[in-house]
């Protein structure tokens, strides 16, 4: 993904200098082209020599060459670079970026930056947690630009907290990911709606709102970022086209902004329509000003079409439509509402209510609902929310391009590979036809279905084991049993394995009919049988999606608690979801629950900061894991009642042991404690390694 790519890399006076040596390595061994830039003082910290032998260009530091005269040109740097990391980035050149102070040759180059710009801040805790720090990394983040939180450990004054520069592999993994997301809507088409519309009352007055356009502003530059062709029909408004390659289209009222809208949907792959159309104009507009007679007055207002609804009405299979909801009360419900009328597939809804969203911010906090449910967003600056938008609706692009494949490719979008085995030496039963019949219907049911239709490699799949006891059979076809469900990873671009699921359920009873097709219907669990076979499913495809990117599980895990949801209502009738504590039904609500957010982030950092980098025995890779460990025990100290720090251990304990058994005597004692806090019948097992230790670090 970085191969080719050119790699602006700005370093600063800070002791974390050191790393950026690293970072410069680990890029130009993925094949990147790197051209660094130092400040002055960044060369009391690390010689231009080691950097410029590590990225095989001579390193710029001043605006001229003191022997030849010749000039650094920040501005053909500028254009050159596909991105920009600074990194370290101390408060000092933070302030400097923030407020375009350009005294030295990497702020002149940042200022010249065409390209995105990443900024890795390393500074001791106090002056990153100063208001200062932290209002110019606001303004920084309001300029599109990413920052890439420092990490909390042990700073150069041996304080402790957050500060410390995250660690060069990290910083590679972002870059790789954004590049990856760059391209995501190359090919597509989209029309954006933004800002207010004016409705004439006479020439000089109209109705108008308070709405500033910067959302619709911000995501249009955004799909275009990503390469996406796009159409910006826009009220009026105060602000410049965020990128070249937009089709701006100006407009004043409702009725003109439904005409330019309404003619460019037939040829879009997706419409966001986030202006703030009126719903109202005046029936009539006065030719002349209107006079003050001193008097009182009225105006008639008629009521203007709704463009989502239309556009919503003229939707063809695969195009896409998302609307905004501003509402002040009843936020989720009104938004509900109008996801249906207006048959969109998804609806942003933002609350008056919620400090620092809506009209007069650079700042939002959305939420995302769709048929799937709803994905809750912290505050951000409004680039950021356009780009978790943006990344929400390229995911169900890419969903419908697989939908529109032809069945040959469909098998792309088999995920499971799953194994299945019934045990039914319990029951004396001279029925294994039966049997042998609902074995092959379960393997048939949970491989050919597209559990989702994202593209996976063949090798990429999840290899499932779906272990059926058979407590008791009745030959009227009424089953009991207990399932051990298991999920296992070949690591991405690795060859190893990982446990991504693994979990006894102790009580499963079904019928089947021999014969009968197992089929699934996701509003009416009338088959507990199909019901527990794709709630697992969910729930493993969830735990992968999350171990790929943070929170990336949440569509897949928001059906499997539709579909707990659905049978704990059901009751005996149903799937009986609720028939122990450590249920199904807990286990997901309890994953779901925010106060576990660190329990779902940590599945990021275990598998592609941490196994993945041991595997390929980049340093870090252990670490990373000692933070996940971290995370987990973060959890179990807000919620300690909750099942999941538990339910983590138990199926990653192996992994752990035979990862920290390598380990030092400090890690080990350090995670050992963690694991027998949270779980104390693990402590035999750790307790057999404590003698067995090098003191090598990965
Ligand atoms: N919208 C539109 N055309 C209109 C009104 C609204 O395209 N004439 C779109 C908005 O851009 C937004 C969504 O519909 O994406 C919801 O807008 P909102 O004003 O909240 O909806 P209304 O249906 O007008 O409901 P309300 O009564 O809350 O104003």
């Amino acid at each position: 993904m970085l191969k080719g790519k050119k790699i602006v890399i700005g370093v600063t006076g800070s002791i974390a200098a050191y790393k950026a040596a690293i970072l410069v390595r680990l890029l130009i061994k993925q094949g990147a082209e790197v051209q660094v830039v130092m400040t002055p003082s960044s060369k009391e910290f690390i010689t231009p020599l080691t950097l410029s032998t590590l990225s095989g260009r001579p390193v710029l530091c001043d605006f001229f060459n003191s022997g030849s005269g010749e000039w650094h040109s920040h501005v053909e740097l500028g254009l050159w670079a596909d991105a920009m990391i600074v990194a370290p980035a101390t408060a000092a050149t933070i302030g400097k970026m923030a407020n375009g102070i350009a005294d030295n040759l990497l702020v002149t180059t940042y200022l010249s930056m065409k390209a995105p710009v990443f900024i890795a801040p390393a500074m001791d805790l106090d002056m990153f947690a100063h208001p200062s720090t932290q209002s110019n990394l606001q303004v920084l983040r309001g300029y599109g630009n990413h920052i890439i939180e420092p990490a909390a450990g042990e700073l150069a004054s041996h304080l402790c907290g957050k500060g410390r520069m995250e660690e060069p592999e990290n910083i590679v993994q972002v870059l790789h990911d954004f590049f990856l997301a760059g391209n995501s809507l190359a090919g597509k088409h989209i029309l954006i709606t933004a800002g207010p519309t004016y409705e004439k009352i006479d020439p000089v007055r109209f109705i108008g709102n308070y709405s500033s356009g910067k959302m619709g502003f911000a995501l249009a530059g955004e799909c275009a970022r990503r390469g996406a062709d796009v159409t910006l029909v826009a009220g009026p408004v105060s602000l410049a086209t965020p990128h070249p390659a937009i089709k701006r289209i100006d407009v004043e009222s409702a009725e003109d902004m439904y005409k330019a809208s309404v003619d460019a949907f037939p040829s879009c792959d997706a419409a966001i329509l986030c202006a703030a159309v009126a719903d109202y104009r005046p029936a009539t507009c006065a030719e002349k000003k209107i006079k003050r007679t001193g008097e009182g007055m009225t105006i008639e207002l008629e009521a203007n079409k709704d463009i989502a609804a239309a556009l919503g009405k003229e939707k063809r299979e695969g195009q896409h439509l998302v609307g905004f909801a501003l509402e002040t009360n009843d936020g989720e419900l009104n938004a509900r509402e109008k996801l249906a009328k207006k048959n969109l597939d998804f609806i942003v809804l933002n609350s008056l209510a919620d400090e620092g969203a809506g009209f007069a911010h650079d700042t939002n906090k959305v939420s995302i609902i769709s048929q799937e449910g709803i994905t809750e967003y912290p505050l951000k600056s409004k680039l950021e929310v356009a780009r978790d938008i943006v990344s929400y609706l390229s995911r169900l692009l890419l969903i419908a391009v697989m939908l529109l494949l032809p069945s040959s490719l469909m098998a792309m979008g088999e995920e499971l590979n799953a194994q299945v085995t019934l045990n039914r030496d319990k029951v004396q039963s001279a029925d294994s036809e039966v049997f042998e019949q609902l074995k092959d219907g379960i393997t048939q049911f949970l491989n050919e279905r597209k559990w989702t239709a994202s593209t996976y490699e063949e090798e990429e799949r999840i290899n499932c084991t779906f272990n059926f006891v058979v407590e008791s059979y009745s030959p009227d076809g009424s089953f009991t049993c207990s399932l051990m469900v298991q999920a296992t990873r070949p690591v991405y671009g690795s060859t190893y394995n990982t446990t991504t699921f693994k979990y006894e359920d102790k009580a499963i009873t079904f019928s089947y009919q021999p014969y009968d097709r197992l089929d699934f219907n996701e509003d009416n669990l009338d088959n507990n049988l199909t019901a527990v076979l794709a709630f697992y499913a969910y729930m493993i495809i969830g735990f992968d999606m999350d171990s790929m990117g943070d929170l990336g599980g949440s569509e897949w895990l928001n059906k499997a608690l539709n579909i707990a949801n659905n049978a704990q209502t059901l009751g005996d009738a149903g799937w009986r979801a609720a028939s122990s504590e450590n249920n199904r039904y807990a286990i997901i609500n309890d994953y779901m629950n925010g106060a576990l957010e660190p329990v779902r982030k940590l599945m990021y950092k275990y598998h592609r900061f941490g196994l993945d980098m041991m595997y390929k025995n980049v340093s870090g890779g252990r670490k990373a894991i000692f933070d996940s460990m971290k995370m987990l025990k973060q959890a179990y100290d807000d919620r300690s009642l909750a099942y999941f720090p538990k339910l983590f251990l138990e199926y990653k304990n192996d992994e752990l042991l035979n990862i920290y058994s390598q380990g030092s005597i400090k890690e080990r004692m350090e995670v050992q404690k963690i694991v027998t806090t949270i779980d104390a019948s693990l402590s035999t097992s750790w307790e057999k390694i404590a003698d067995n230790h090098d003191d090598n670090q990965l």
